[in-house]
């Protein structure tokens, strides 16, 4: 059995943050998401993995390399341009010849992993095996109609939902998705829909079955969603000071990277500090993920992430942030008072 992930798309709803880097590096408690997917397919027992790449191709290989660190073989699978996930597995065909393969959106996140999920597949050796969750809003994804525990029809983004089952990024296919993949036309956005190809494989037959997870389950393609992510992975970590503090008051879950500073300030968890950051007479409330060689001045601030080589200085207080790589949000001493602000294209900024 292979895998397949998807790690191209242009991550829109995150921009800035995606003008420059790929969505699925983005960290969730200081580890890229797509991370979190390749050690579940491992986990799964999976060795063999092919990686579809985009524009970003160049980051997502120096991150994840030969896939050794992760106990994996990765081939590298270029898309010249982001035309659906049913596009994806079309060009990885040569890659997963007759093989059965799981196919794992990289930006989607499950807190149990992919091994019951997997190992149910190799059980009841169905043609495909479709992963289910519950949501608020089913209109922005794919949904499930389901009829006695059976799938009915599949739909991509529905105005009208007939279920609240929303289809997860995670799928399992036997080769006859090929013919399913050749077989359907582009969808309005232009994207040949992996949906579609499953509502194929439905109306011929083929034997599809569902699997509804109960655990949580997120696509980090937003920023809430990638907060959300961000709060729930914290709340699991455990306890670990790798760094230096002095003169601090540390509470709860707190993890403290290597050679990380930390003075006179307050760290209230759940909350990581990355490798080399400094520290110093801040408050850092619950929720927030700091990444490596970041500093934090005489600031305040909870329920963000905080990528790497940035400086926060003087600012009271940031809440319910992303804040990218190298970035500076300082206060301004200079006359005239203004906000001076450079920020990138598709930025938001919210002031008081
Ligand atoms: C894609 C799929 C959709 C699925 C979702 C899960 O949506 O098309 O069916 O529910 O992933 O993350 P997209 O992220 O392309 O909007």
């Amino acid at each position: 059995m292979k895998a397949l992930v998807l790690s191209g798309g242009k991550g829109t709803r995150l921009r800035p943050i995606t003008h420059t880097s790929a969505k699925q590096l983005v960290p969730v408690a200081n580890k890229p998401i797509l991370f979190y997917g390749l050690e579940a397919i491992a986990d799964s027992g999976i060795k063999d993995v092919g990686i579809i790449v985009g524009d970003t191709k160049n980051e997502i290989m120096s991150a994840v390399g030969d896939g050794k660190k992760f106990g994996i073989k990765v081939k590298y699978i270029p898309q010249e341009a982001p035309l659906g996930l049913a596009h994806a597995v079309k060009i990885a065909q040569s890659f997963l010849k007759d093989d059965e393969f799981v196919m794992y959106l990289g930006d989607n996140l499950i807190r149990d992993g992919i091994k019951s999920f997997v190992d149910e597949f190799r059980k009841k050796k169905p043609n495909s095996q479709i992963l289910l969750a519950k949501v608020p809003n089913p209109q922005q994804f794919g949904v499930a109609e389901l009829k006695d525990g059976k799938i009915v029809k599949l739909v991509e983004k529905p105005k009208q939902p007939k279920s609240d089952l929303a289809l997860v990024g995670v799928y399992m296919f036997d080769k006859n998705i090929f013919e399913a993949v050749h077989k359907i036309k582009p969808s309005w956005r232009g994207e040949l829909e992996i949906t579609d190809a499953i509502q194929y494989l439905v109306e011929k037959k083929f034997n599809v079955i569902p699997h509804i997870i109960n655990g949580w389950w997120k696509d980090t393609g937003k920023l809430e969603d990638m907060l959300e992510a961000n709060r729930i992975i914290l709340d699991t970590l455990k306890k670990e000071n790798l760094g230096k503090v002095e003169n601090s008051t540390i509470e709860g879950k707190v993890v403290i990277q290597k050679n990380a500073e930390i003075k006179n300030s307050t760290i209230r968890g759940p909350v990581i500090i990355g490798e080399n950051c400094k520290i110093f007479n801040s408050y850092i409330g619950p929720f927030t993920s700091v990444y490596f060689n970041t500093v934090i001045e005489n600031s305040e601030i909870e329920h963000s992430i905080i990528l790497e080589n940035s400086k926060v200085k003087d600012v009271k207080r940031v809440a319910d942030s992303l804040i990218g790589q190298n970035v500076e949000v300082l206060k301004s001493e200079k006359k005239p008072q203004a906000y001076r602000i450079m920020v990138g294209d598709s930025s938001r900024v919210e002031i008081i």
